[in-house]
C-alpha cells in the first residue's frame, strides 16, 4: 500500500517525513551545544542538509534556521546539496598527496566535468576532497560510497581512476 502523503506541513506528516532522524532529536535537541552532531546525523541519515531539514530542527531545538544555516556553511563537512548516487572520496592526505593524489584529482575532475563539492548532471558521481582514509600504504587512495556500500582503491594512476569511474558508471 502506498504511503499517503500531503503537501501540507502538518505536524503529523512532518513527523513522519522525519521520522529517522526523530530519535536524534529527541536524545540532543535539548542538549546545549549538540548543534553539530544533530547536523551530522541528520547528514548522515539523508545524504545533505535541505531547507525542509533545517526548518525541522530550527523547530525542534529552537535555534534560528539563520544560526543552523550560519554553522552548516562554516563546516566543510555539511552539505546544502544532494549528493550523487556514488560519492567519491579522494584523498589528500600528506602519503596521498606525496604519491600525486593532486594529479589524480585532476583525472577525476576532467573525466567527470566537476570541481570537488560538485555533482555530475546525470546525479550519478559527487567528488569530495578528504583527509587521510587510513590506508595510506595503497596511496593515492579514494573511497566510493554508495547505497551498496564503500569500495576502497589504492596506487591510482590517472588511467586507472578514469577506469573504475567509467566502470562504475556502466553498472548503476
Ligand atoms: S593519506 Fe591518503 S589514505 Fe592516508
Amino acid at each position: 500500500m502506498s504511503e499517503k502523503v500531503c503537501n501540507c506541513n502538518c505536524t503529523q506528516n512532518r513527523k513522519e517525513q522525519f521520522i529517522e532522524l526523530q530519535p536524534v532529536l529527541d536524545k540532543y535537541a535539548k542538549v546545549p551545544g549538540s548543534l553539530i552532531t544533530i547536523l551530522q546525523k541528520a547528514q548522515d541519515i539523508y545524504g545533505y542538509l535541505s531547507v525542509d531539514t533545517i526548518n525541522y530542527i530550527s523547530e525542534a531545538t529552537g535555534i534560528k534556521p539563520a544560526k543552523i544555516y550560519g554553522v552548516a556553511t562554516f563546516y566543510a563537512q555539511f552539505r546544502l546539496q544532494p549528493i550523487g548516487k556514488y560519492l567519491v572520496m579522494l584523498c589528500q592526505g600528506t602519503a596521498c598527496h606525496v604519491n600525486g593524489s593532486e594529479m589524480i584529482e585532476e583525472a577525476v575532475c576532467e573525466h567527470l566535468n566537476i570541481k570537488d563539492g560538485e555533482t555530475t548532471e546525470d546525479g550519478l558521481f559527487t567528488l569530495n576532497n578528504v583527509a587521510c582514509l587510513g590506508c595510506c600504504s595503497l596511496a593515492p587512495v579514494m573511497m566510493v560510497k554508495s547505497a551498496d556500500g564503500d569500495e576502497t582503491y589504492g596506487n591510482l594512476t590517472k588511467e586507472k581512476v578514469k577506469q573504475i569511474l567509467d566502470e562504475i558508471r556502466e553498472r548503476a
